[in-house]
């Protein structure tokens, strides 16, 4: 019997949870990437930089732009990927040790979308493999990465922008803030008082530099003047569907309208992570302008992630952070 065959392959061991996991010259290595393999992908001269690698997607929430993104962008890049719904049993048929240290014994990634943050901590704690935050109810900083790279794209440069957030400060906007805490980029809020980040949350998402000023409004208004971008989401995030009736009164006046954004910069552009609630959160009128970015935006997470999938198992030194 030979002894010849590689069983010892090493896996890199960095998660992406929020974007205090990464440094700000990695960040921007993830988007460089991005921006790479978009290009050539466009071009039709796709690498295969993750041939042989195989990632695990669970998902505990319903989505089709994560799930979708990540599944094609394993196979452009030679990988393959498999989906776990509920069938699995996170959280009921074992504990999440055991889950974690199986799973990852037998895959090179694994992404997880969980109805808790605490869970994918958790999962992370026991992986043997980089695990990838799809969604939590605090952060979804996969989508950032693809707004990030909307903005860069529009804009051809992240520098001097003013980033506006309208509705919800919820976990899409936690990671908003916590992306332009590491870049350097200003985000206001308008936001309804009892909807705001309270100080705690403030403290968390803007640990990275603790002198950054972020500002939260209730005037709506006042939030989107010289906007370069404007951002909104739903009112009722998935877990918050018993407070719908509450929430449609709270952010009744917080409607990204036509009327509202005559107060940004005349090049400014709309951004929504979707699935929108159109007629609530946002107009028709809004949604379908030459300002929407929201296709793009959509796209993106497809680019985004695969510079981020090959960053953490081709790049990414465990050492450093
Ligand atoms: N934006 C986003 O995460 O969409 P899905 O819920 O469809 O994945
Ligand atoms: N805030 C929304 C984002 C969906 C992508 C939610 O958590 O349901």
């Amino acid at each position: 019997m030979t002894n010849s065959l590689d069983h010892n392959r090493k896996k890199t061991m960095r998660h992406f949870i929020t974007f205090d996991d990464v440094s700000v010259a990695e960040l921007k290595r993830i988007l460089e990437l991005a921006q790479i393999i978009k290009a050539d992908y466009k071009a039709g001269k796709q690498k295969k930089y993750l041939a042989e690698q195989t990632l695990a997607m669970i998902f505990e929430k319903q989505s089709l732009r994560t799930r979708v993104s990540f599944e094609a962008g394993m196979a452009h890049l030679g990988g393959t990927s498999m989906f776990l719904g509920d069938d699995v049993g996170f959280g009921k048929r074992e504990s999440t040790a055991d889950f974690s240290r199986v799973l990852s014994s037998m895959v090179d990634v694994i992404a997880f979308r969980a109805k808790k943050h605490e869970s994918v901590v958790e999962l992370a704690k026991y992986s043997t493999c980089p695990v990838i935050n799809a969604l939590t109810d605090k952060s979804h900083p996969c989508q950032i990465l693809a707004d990030l790279l909307t903005i860069q794209e529009r804009f051809g440069t992240l520098q001097n922008l003013k980033l506006t957030w309208v509705g919800d400060a919820n976990n899409v906007a936690a990671s908003l803030v916590r992306g332009c805490v590491k870049l350097g980029i200003e985000v206001v809020l308008g936001t309804p008082k009892k909807h705001q980040f309270d100080t705690e949350t403030v403290r968390q998402i803007t640990s990275f530099n603790p002198n950054y000023k972020l500002t939260q409004t209730t005037d709506p208004l006042e939030a989107v003047q010289g906007a370069h971008a404007v951002f909104t989401d739903v009112w009722v995030s998935m877990g918050q569907e018993a407070e719908e009736a509450a929430r449609k009164q709270d952010f009744a006046d917080y409607q990204v309208n036509s009327q509202l954004l005559t107060a940004a910069d005349k090049n400014c552009i709309f951004l929504h992570c979707l699935p929108a609630r159109r007629g609530l959160e946002v107009t028709d009128e809004v949604m379908d302008s030459p300002r929407s970015a929201i296709v793009q935006e959509a796209e993106n997470r497809l680019h985004a992630q695969k510079g981020l999938l090959v960053w953490l198992l081709n790049e990414a030194d465990e050492n450093k952070k």
